[in-house]
């Protein structure tokens, strides 16, 4: 199994000084997930191939190059296909309860987990989350403004997340306290800045894992080109990601460690000035 440990100078609103760590592991999640330390991460942010892109089994069975994109806008259908996104809903939200399952033993108690998901598998998302023994908790809405147009039809503007957590979390009735949005506009990662053939943006990202403690633990099991990684760098998160291809796992070994070595050479102002940004100041 392939592995490696990055470690940085923290972002986000850390002490300056404190360090934080990008662990990235290659091999299938139901394998490596069992090398994973039970209760030591705070939560689980995943984007899972989404078995769909289609109604009958024909249409799932493409490469996800042949469904995800119908041209090749801006290069971008000449990314790498990936693996994993040809299952029946049945064998989908299986494959998703094992997952979740063990992520979920990887969780401390009232850590969070939230899922990507499409408007035609998010019944079977719904479903595995709670069969993995997550307390569901409800849906948030990503806005990406743009789909396929169908005339005669309402658009698919939209993915959702669903999350849940790990048995009770309290909330803090403070004065003050941090609560995360429910619905999100945020436009999808443009063709040509890609690196992977369904990249979420690293902004969305970033506004999810809000909801982690900071200098916490974020579980990616499907990581793909390592986005996940590269908002925990910018907000003070340690990261641990797994990916299945090679291909992309190369590709967010290269992105990280790029990112990492900015975030290194980066001045205190600087720093702050973006954390700034981040946060809306
Ligand atoms: C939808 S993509 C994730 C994209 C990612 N969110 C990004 O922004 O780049 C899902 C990824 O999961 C990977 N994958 C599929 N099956 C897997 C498995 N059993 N274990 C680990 N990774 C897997 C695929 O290769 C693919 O890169």
């Amino acid at each position: 199994m392939n592995m490696e440990t990055i470690k940085t100078r923290a972002g986000g609103v850390l002490p300056s000084g404190t360090e934080t760590f990008q662990r990235l592991l290659q091999g299938d999640c139901l394998e490596v997930l069992k090398e994973i330390p039970d209760a030591s991460v705070d939560m689980v942010l995943c984007d899972p191939p989404y078995s769909s892109g289609g109604l009958f089994a024909g249409d799932r069975k493409q490469s996800t190059n042949v469904k995800y994109f119908d041209t090749d806008f801006n290069g971008s259908a000449k990314l790498p296909n990936f693996s994993g996104d040809n299952m029946d809903q049945r064998s989908f939200t299986e494959f998703m309860r094992m997952v979740l399952s063990k992520c979920r033993t990887k969780t401390r108690e009232g850590g969070v987990c939230c899922v990507f998901i499409d408007w035609r598998n998010l019944p079977a998302m719904t479903d595995a989350l709670q069969t993995a023994g997550w307390v569901y908790r409800g849906i948030v809405v990503w806005n990406k403004g743009n789909s396929r147009p169908t005339p005669g039809r309402f658009r698919n503007d939209c993915e959702y997340v669903v999350w849940g957590t790990n048995g009770p979390k309290k909330a803090e009735f403070t004065k003050g306290a941090f609560v995360a949005g429910g619905c999100y506009n945020i436009k999808s990662v443009n063709a040509k800045d890609r690196h992977h053939q369904t990249q979420k943006p690293v902004e969305l990202l970033e506004k999810l894992i809000g909801i982690s403690p900071e200098g916490g633990t974020v579980l990616d099991p499907f990581m793909g080109s390592g986005s996940t990684g590269v908002a925990c760098l910018h907000t003070g998160r340690n990261f641990v990601g797994i990916e299945l291809d090679a291909t992309y796992y190369a590709i967010a070994k290269e992105w990280i460690a790029k990112e990492a070595e900015n975030q290194e050479g980066e001045g205190d102002g600087e720093r702050q000035e973006k954390e700034e940004e981040r946060a809306g100041v």
